[in-house]
């Protein structure tokens, strides 16, 4: 992996402090200048949408982004890219849970995070600092490499998160999500059928990084998905880490366009023991 060069305390510090701003700063323009029109648009299928809101939020996340460290890289979900030259990749999610925001359902979050190495090549990159925020709700997760991980909402003074009791697999709420092919969904529905026997419960919240920042912060106990980019795990992996969970794909120490995998280690054991079991885990 190319790394940063050694980043110190205050390094970290700078760029989580960056991470959030910037995390908070798209979060109020989505929430507080939402057209009546969102101009939606489609992307992958026709359920995959973009509106004129992410780009807009990615489009002041970049420049936030240049304004503060014009020499790093910058990788958005909705296409804008730069070129850097410290190591340090921004991977900015403008809005995770677009069909969320499409329905104004209070469920969708900005995901911004300072990465080293390459972005575009699973198992070659990891966050040194993220914040994922919900402008609704004014939470604001957070963390930074060996800062431990954190939520403040609204004004209120952070509070730290960190991965409590276990609960046994068969009590375990879980969270997972869909893709936007209908062939993978037909993959997914199968594994979610298999695992629901097994388990307390399922939820699907319908924003990635809110899931595994969900599991961070307890309120649900583990959460795997196929199919997940770069933007959509990048801010939340390194809170999760922060806050002593396991981060991880099928088999290897990282995420992959396969499969991502989040919970303390015995859980995602659990599931990994499950996941490997199905004959049909292409993504
Ligand atoms: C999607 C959400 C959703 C997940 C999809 C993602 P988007 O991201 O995170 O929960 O199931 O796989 O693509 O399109 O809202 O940015």
């Amino acid at each position: 992996m190319t790394r940063a060069p050694e980043l110190s305390a205050a390094d970290l510090d700078a760029l989580a402090g960056h991470a959030r701003e910037i995390a908070v700063a798209c979060g109020r323009l989505v929430r507080d200048e939402r057209p009546a029109d969102l101009a939606v648009a489609t992307k992958s299928t026709a359920t995959d949408v973009v509106t004129v809101m992410d780009r807009r939020s990615e489009d002041l996340a970049r420049r936030e982004v240049a304004l503060r460290r014009p020499a790093d890289a910058f990788f958005g979900e909705e296409g804008v890219t730069a070129a850097g030259t410290t190591g340090i990749t921004w991977v900015v999610d403008p809005i995770d849970g677009t069909v969320n925001y499409l329905y104004d359902l209070p469920a969708y979050v900005v995901s911004v995070a300072a990465v080293e190495g390459n972005p575009r090549e699973p198992g070659a990159w990891r966050p040194v600092a993220g914040a994922v925020y919900n402008p609704v709700l004014e939470e604001l997760f957070w963390a930074r490499r060996g800062g431990g991980a954190w939520l403040t909402r609204g004004a209120a003074q952070p509070v730290p998160l960190r991965c409590g009791a276990v609960a046994p697999f068969a009590e375990a709420l879980v969270a997972t999500g869909f893709a936007y092919d209908a062939a993978q969904r037909a993959v997914q529905g199968e594994i979610v059928a298999r695992l629901l026997p097994h388990v307390r419960d399922i939820r699907r919240f319908g924003a990635a990084a809110l899931d595994m920042c969900h599991v961070a912060a307890g309120r649900v106990d583990a959460y795997f998905e196929q199919g997940l980019h770069p933007w959509d795990i990048a801010g939340a992996w390194i809170i999760a880490d922060e806050a002593g969970l396991v981060v991880q794909g099928l088999g290897v120490p990282h995420p992959t366009p396969e499969m991502t995998l989040v919970g303390p280690a015995s859980l995602v054991a659990g599931l990994e023991r499950l996941l490997r079991d199905n004959p049909r885990r292409e993504s």
